[in-house]
């Protein structure tokens, strides 16, 4: 898209950026159903981090570009204590640099939305204040919240998965359909050929 004031060229987005984060898929049961089904949606592209990267050694001009590339980002991993896995760390302070997604000039994901899916061991009860955890979800994932606003993105509510290590095949199931959903409803709206 060209801007006629400036002469500036605006690259297009599309679609959705699937970034995954599980150091050890092939033993996940909830974050593979989940990934999954969100990769069969129409308009989705899927990164696998640890598969990318094994090695932590993370491409930042390839990643810039995929974000630069979409409308909405799209977080997955297993909360690692409290937090995410060390890899999706590695990549948000290696990527989300100063000048490109904060700071000045640093608007490269203003007005995108940023979208959080994270599985936990622990049930729903105990991420509450008289829990075992003692703070809600949304409380932990309070940094990646911020990390939305310093850079001019939309939060989106962020999807759970509680208890991803004790629900049966059926469970995983009806919460893949129910990520699936969540997943397209996120999606802009195509515009008819
Ligand atoms: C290193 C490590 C740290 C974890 N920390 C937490 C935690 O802080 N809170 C929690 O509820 N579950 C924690 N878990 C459990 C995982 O979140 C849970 O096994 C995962 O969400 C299940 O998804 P999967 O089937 O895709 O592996 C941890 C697991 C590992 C291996």
């Amino acid at each position: 898209m060209s801007d006629a004031t400036t002469g500036s060229v605006t690259p297009a987005t599309s679609g959705l950026l699937l970034v995954l984060a599980h150091p050890a898929l092939e033993r996940s049961r909830a974050n593979r159903a989940l990934a999954k089904a969100a990769k069969s949606v129409s308009g989705v592209t899927f990164k696998d981090l640890y598969e990318s990267y094994p090695d932590f050694v993370v491409d930042i001009e390839t990643e810039q570009a995929a974000l630069v590339a979409h409308d909405v980002v799209a977080l997955q991993f297993p909360l690692f204590w409290y937090s995410t896995p060390s890899l999706l760390k590695e990549w948000l302070d290696i990527v989300w640099l100063h000048g490109f997604a904060y700071g000045e000039d640093g608007e490269a994901l203003k007005g995108k939305k940023l979208f959080v899916a994270c599985t936990t061991g622990g049930s729903a009860k105990a991420y509450h204040a008289h829990g075992y955890n003692r703070f809600s979800l949304d409380e932990f994932l309070r940094p990646l919240e911020q990390t939305a606003h310093l850079c001019g993105m939309e939060w989106e509510t962020p999807f759970v998965v509680h208890g991803a290590s004790v629900k049966d095949d059926a469970a995983l199931k009806s919460e893949a359909e129910r990520y699936k959903a969540r997943i397209a409803s996120l999606l802009p709206a195509r515009a008819e050929a």
